[in-house]
């Protein structure tokens, strides 16, 4: 009973995820179990939707109190919030809305927090002590490949924790706008294999180099990646990617992208409840059902 039906009555709040597709995601797995956990009377639905306009003109008097957003949907519900986060407006996507005891509906993009933050616990497992408050990201060289929609989380939530950010893009002119609107510097990808005006670097893959099934192919060639102490690859298909593997094998720390995937879940959870989320619980249920 993906959904514990039988615990649902007329004031059990809904939630859920949109999209289309949507059948596969496990969004609905994970939520459900972890209010069970705590017994909140909360259900976790799938909403496979055409047009997320009509979706939030049709929901918008229930009491539906919030739904994760995923493709296509992460620039169109744009238009139908009340209020949105000030980084998500700027990266121009949201996967996280919330409606308010007033009824207006808030949007986030736990994406890039997620992203950022693991970046961050890997940065803080290297350089040990680093004052509270302040983060390891500051005053990095943080360079990001591809400028896509997830470049833009990587880009906007490295430069707002003070990072000195870089955009390569396959596509220069892509780079170019993105680095622009950061305060940072574009290049092209062949560019940014003979980059590096210093060593202790950050690196996030965003393109789409080296996904299944294309998993021979790397963005970034192994003699590059000697100058970066930390990878990520936002790539979670498949975990492992060339890229990580060849990061590793230079001995930089690697932080891959299922672990972006996993902590926006807990952003998420945190926005819908309040509540701290049940990462054990939310890691378990991933693992089993990966
Ligand atoms: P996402 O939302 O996942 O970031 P996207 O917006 O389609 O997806 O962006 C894909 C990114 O991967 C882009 O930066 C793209 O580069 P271009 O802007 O030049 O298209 C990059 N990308 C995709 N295939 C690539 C390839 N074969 N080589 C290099 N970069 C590639």
């Amino acid at each position: 009973d993906l959904y514990n039906f039988r615990l649902i009555r007329p004031d059990t709040k809904v939630y859920g995820i949109i999209g289309k597709p949507v059948g596969h995601s496990k969004s609905p797995l994970l939520f459900n179990a972890a209010f069970k956990s705590v017994g909140l009377n909360a259900v976790y639905l799938h909403f496979l939707v055409d047009d997320v306009e009509k979706f939030f003109n049709t929901y918008s008097s229930t009491d539906f109190a919030g739904c994760s957003c995923t493709i296509p949907h992460k620039e169109a519900a744009l238009k139908c919030m009340n209020d949105i986060d000030p980084i998500a407006k700027k990266i121009g996507a949201i996967n996280n809305i919330v409606r308010r005891p007033d009824g207006k509906l808030i949007a986030f993009n736990t994406d890039y927090i997620g992203a950022i933050s693991a970046i961050e616990d890997g940065l803080r497992g290297l350089n040990g002590a680093i004052p509270s408050g302040s983060s390891p990201l500051a005053g990095k060289l943080f360079v990001v490949l591809g400028a896509g929609g997830a470049g833009k989380s990587l880009a906007y939530g490295a430069a707002q924790k003070g990072a000195r950010v870089v955009v390569a893009n396959r596509t220069f002119e892509r780079a170019k706008e993105l680095a622009d609107k950061v305060g940072g510097k574009a290049m092209t990808l062949a560019e940014v294999e003979h980059f590096h005006p210093e060593e202790g670097m950050v690196l996030a893959n965003t393109t789409s180099v080296g996904m299944k099934p294309k998993i021979d192919d790397t963005p970034l060639p192994k003699h590059a990646l000697k100058h970066y102490c930390l990878a990520f690859d936002a790539i979670y298909t498949p975990k492992d990617t060339r890229l990580l593997r060849e990061a590793k094998e230079t001995g930089a720390v690697i932080v891959y992208g299922t672990e972006m995937l996993i902590r926006q879940g807990f952003e998420q959870y945190k926005n819908f409840t309040g509540l701290p989320a049940p990462e054990d619980l939310f890691r378990q249920l991933m693992e089993k059902h990966a």
